[in-house]
């Protein structure tokens, strides 16, 4: 299937670097959010990034004019419901999926694809409440989008050979490359990356170091190019608590269990670079430890 039109559902930080990619390589994109706030804001951030990557001459001020042009935005699912991808990137909490995809169902084309950028929620499950589970996989990139390289492409049991090299032929257009993983708990890249995380809250929270010298540890003793703690203000700590509970739910094994410094952080609303505090603060010139 050629697909010419993708649907984004959520305008945050993923859904806008997924409209930004997609307008970029010649796709025509309906964003979609609840909140015109966010669809707002996901176009100012869009344009800003597209201009700097013009201004570093990695782009030519005429894509960026052309990209934009190729981006609507909506409040309707209705309006989505016209695309031939659908790529569902709202918050990750299973229940506003899945009333996602019911609202949805009305609206669909009978040859649309849907996808989910979702984390670590079953893609089988998600595609068992729709009326295409052939055409239902899981759509995963990482964040942020216009940079890294890797999208996750994850076939539910039904997902048929169609549906598959359909996606892949998209990422490959965005000039990605794709890996192909079973619909297991968080997927790869997340089984292996969000139990370092949450390591790394444990040593916070037994003491044995402090924000700084955790990141600092993991940058020079480890070759990481972030430190575990920045990378998790910067993935959003909701994300992460909800990933470690999804892998501790689906593995049922305790090597899982969500770090109680992570639950109190986002509990306090501290979800790290988007709410401006986690365990970092981002409110002054330079991130400031909160511990
Ligand atoms: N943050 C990451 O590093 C990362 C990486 C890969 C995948 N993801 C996944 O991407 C998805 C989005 O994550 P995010 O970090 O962009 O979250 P976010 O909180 O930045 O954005 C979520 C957006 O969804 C919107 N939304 C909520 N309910 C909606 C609804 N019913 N209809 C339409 N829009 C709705 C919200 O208004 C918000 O703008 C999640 O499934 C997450 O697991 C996140």
């Amino acid at each position: 299937m050629d697909v010419k039109q993708v649907g984004v559902i959520g305008a945050g930080q993923m859904g806008n670097g997924i409209a930004h990619v997609m307008a970029l390589s010649g796709f025509h994109v309906v964003l979609n959010d609840i909140s015109q706030q966010s669809l707002d804001n996901a176009l100012s951030l869009i344009e800003k990034n597209l201009v700097r990557q013009a201004s570093r001459g990695k782009i030519s001020d005429d894509e960026v004019t052309a990209a934009m042009g190729r981006i609507s935005t909506t409040l309707s699912l209705a309006d989505v419901g016209k695309t031939d991808l659908v790529i569902e990137a709202a918050t990750e909490r299973e229940t506003v999926k899945q009333a996602i995809f019911e609202d949805l169902l009305p609206h669909l084309q009978p040859h649309t694809i849907l996808t989910s950028n979702t984390s670590s929620i079953s893609i089988t499950r998600l595609a068992s409440r729709t009326d295409r589970p052939e055409r239902f996989m899981g759509f995963h990139f990482m964040n942020p989008v216009p940079v890294m390289q890797l999208v996750e492409l994850i076939r539910g049991i039904a997902t048929d050979e169609d549906t598959f090299k359909t996606c892949q032929a998209v990422v490959e257009k965005l000039g990605k490359t794709s890996a192909s993983a079973e619909d297991f708990p968080a997927f790869i890249v997340n089984r292996i990356l969000m139990p370092m995380i949450n390591e790394a809250v444990y040593t916070l929270y037994e003491g044995v170091g402090s924000v700084r010298s955790i990141d600092e540890s993991m940058k020079l003793g480890a070759n990481h190019p972030m430190g575990p703690l920045e990378l998790a203000d910067f993935i959003g700590l909701d994300t992460c608590l909800a990933i470690m509970n999804v892998l501790h739910d689906g593995l049922a094994d305790t090597k899982y269990r969500p770090c109680p410094l992570l639950t109190k952080y986002v509990e306090a609303g501290w979800l790290g670079r988007k709410t401006q505090r986690g365990f970092y603060d981002y409110r002054g010139d330079e991130p400031i430890p909160t511990r």
